[in-house]
């Protein structure tokens, strides 16, 4: 880490900003602060990614890395509440959502809560849908679309998501 990026973190005080491009961090910033997008975020936000509903959010410092560094993410917290534990991180295109559109009055919105715990890992392109409920050290393959909720220790993946693997160590 160099000298300027080092002075970068003291001042923003924000030390899991550390190992981020400088560049990447500040084309974050104009897209946030000048454009205006995804401007209700006090932490860096990707800026292809939209993120949505920060109110509802309780989400740990690595999963914040990962909103900055990881692109394309949709992740949105309306109308019931997103927890991430510690230590869990995600890669690009990931979609997390807490609401469904009603089947026909498309204005109409159903909100469950999702809960992601502690050290899980969401691989590129995973879709965790509204009401779902992640155990801790639980990684989630790459395209998986996690309907249900699964319990601690598991690898999952697929379309539904399904374990294909424990963790016993
Ligand atoms: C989930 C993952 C970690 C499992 O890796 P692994 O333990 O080496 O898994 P294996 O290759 O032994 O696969 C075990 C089985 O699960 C299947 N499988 C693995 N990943 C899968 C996926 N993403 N979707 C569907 N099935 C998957 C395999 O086809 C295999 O099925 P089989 O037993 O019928 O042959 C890995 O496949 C993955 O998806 N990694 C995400 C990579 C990524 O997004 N990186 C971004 C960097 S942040």
């Amino acid at each position: 880490m160099g000298l300027g990026t080092l002075y970068f973190h003291n001042i923003v005080g924000r030390p899991y900003y550390k190992n981020i491009p400088l560049g990447l961090l500040f084309l974050n910033w104009i897209v946030q602060r000048v454009f205006k997008i995804n401007n209700a975020l006090p932490f860096s936000c990707h800026y292809t990614s939209t993120v949505i509903g920060i109110e509802n959010m309780d989400v740990s410092e690595t999963f914040k890395i990962s909103i900055a560094v990881s692109g394309g993410a949709y992740i949105m917290a309306s109308g019931a509440k997103l927890t991430v534990g510690e230590d869990t991180i995600f890669a690009h295109n990931v979609c997390i959502q807490t609401i469904n559109h009603d089947f026909i009055n498309r204005d109409k919105y159903i909100a469950k809560p999702v809960v992601i715990g502690n050290n899980c890992w969401l691989g590129n392109s995973v879709s965790i849908m509204p009401g779902v409920i992640l155990g801790n050290n639980v990684t989630v393959g790459a395209n998986s679309v996690v309907t249900k909720s699964f319990p601690c220790n598991v690898v999952i993946a697929g379309c539904p998501a399904k374990i294909i693997k424990s963790i016993t160590s």
